[in-house]
């Protein structure tokens, strides 16, 4: 199924034609196509099936109104802060759903989660667990936990987004974890649940997520073999997108086919080892949830160029959409309307922020545009708003879901009022 795509050389979402909300709407802003959304939940819902768990990880995108589409349909949350925590809970989601996760949970952010009677805790370290026993010992309640390991297995992505190496912050070295699993089993107030792994993100090779299962698979029994039985093993994120192929035409500019893996792929490889244990896994995408499902709309405000370049100044940047600065991450960008012109041109698309690292793309070959045409720029759902910020003075934008022929704004833009609103 593909939503997002050319009629007639203009690009609609579902049956919108995207300038035409451009025409109500100042740009940017995003559009997200709730059809496409509700595409992917059915299909990891399906590859997993109802025994275990899918927690949508907030972290690549926190829109309250998508995190409720999700939750109705069964989905629960993985969060990294007591913000995340309350967002997930407003949209809907039951905290017997949500897991926590990240390597600096505070203690006011640890006594919250435990007054909300979350699934478990994704312990990342030592110091961490005796935090989370003796403030769950303080307050008299069972700490349901997850053990983090860190299985050194290099995910082959970008190394920022890397997270399962023994060099990463993440989880605890498989060998040390044992006995930290022992431990926590002789702690009052800790419930020992189970394992937690994230080996990083937008894998397209599955054969870490194989070495993964099987390094799994090997700790399991060496815990059971201790004594230590635990009923959940907690999977993580990871699975890639294909950020080139995102529509079917026109063809991005290298002309190459890649076939990107899908959730099948992925639960394949990561439950090769485990699938027959009699255990609950929870699985927690992110950017293959909903990575695909949304587009950034900008205008082009200047074209310019140096000896060197030719620039494409548009009106979104990287306060907006950081992943191109931050991991020089691909994002395709074609004109809304004529997206395959006779004239092509080499440029560098880059927004108005004072940075030379702000940019969407580096000597990408588009279509010729002109001051005032639109642009978007595809694949932005997952780690797109959530990552933006207001640098620059800069309010984040407006997010627009399209159902259809209808669409409505599911966050509005931020308003300079609202800048005014900190200081009250
Ligand atoms: C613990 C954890 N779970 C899930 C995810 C989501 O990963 P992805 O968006 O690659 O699916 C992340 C991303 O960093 C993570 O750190």
């Amino acid at each position: 199924m593909n939503e997002i795509m050319y009629k007639n050389a203009e690009l609609f979402v579902g049956n919108t034609a995207v300038r035409e909300i451009a025409q109500s709407h100042r740009t940017p802003f995003w559009v997200y196509s709730k059809a496409e959304i509700l595409a992917n939940i059915a299909v990891w819902s399906q590859e997993v099936n109802k025994k275990n768990l899918v927690c949508f990880a907030l972290k690549a995108n926190d829109n309250k109104n998508i995190v409720n589409l999700m939750g109705g349909e069964g989905l629960g949350a993985d969060v990294v802060s007591a913000g995340e925590l309350f967002l997930a809970l407003k949209a809907g989601i039951a905290p017997d759903k949500i897991v926590f996760a990240g390597v600096g949970k505070q203690d006011f952010e640890i006594e919250y989660a435990l007054r909300q009677k979350i699934r478990a805790f994704n312990v990342e370290s030592e110091q961490e667990l005796q935090v989370i026993q003796d403030i769950a010992e303080r307050m008299n309640v069972p700490a349901p936990i997850h053990i983090r390991v860190n299985p050194d297995i290099d995910a082959k992505s970008h190394p920022y987004i890397t997270t399962g190496m023994a060099k990463n912050k993440f989880g605890i070295e498989t060998g040390r974890a044992i006995d930290l699993f022992k431990y926590a089993k002789s702690l009052s107030n800790i419930s020992l649940k189970g394992i937690h792994v994230h080996i990083g993100s937008q894998l397209l090779d599955m054969s870490p997520f194989e070495d993964c299962s099987k390094a799994l698979r090997e700790l399991y029994f060496t815990l059971k073999n201790l004594g230590i039985e635990i009923d959940t093993i907690d999977l993580g994120g990871g699975l890639g997108v294909d950020y080139r192929q995102v529509i079917d035409w026109p063809p991005d500019e290298t002309g190459e086919s890649f076939q990107a893996p899908s959730v099948e792929d992925y639960t394949s490889a990561i439950l090769k080892h485990l699938i027959d244990l009699p255990l609950q896994f929870v699985f927690e995408p992110g950017r293959s949830m909903i990575a695909n499902t949304a587009i950034l709309v900008v205008s082009v405000i200047y074209t310019k160029k140096t000896s060197e370049k030719k620039f494409i100044i548009v009106n979104g940047g990287m306060n907006d959409l950081i992943r191109p600065s931050l991991y020089q991450a691909y994002h395709r960008i074609l004109p809304l309307k004529n997206p395959v012109r006779e004239t092509r041109e080499t440029v560098d698309v880059v927004g108005p922020i004072c940075e030379t690292t702000d940019f969407l793309a580096k000597d990408r070959l588009l279509p010729k545009v002109e001051r005032g045409e639109l642009l978007a720029i595809f694949s932005s759902g997952a780690y797109g708003y959530s990552l933006s910020s207001n640098y620059n003075g800069r309010g984040r934008l407006a997010e627009i879901l399209v159902d259809g022929s209808k669409y409505k704004v599911i966050r509005r833009a931020e308003t300079y009022e609202d800048f005014l609103k900190l200081y009250e």
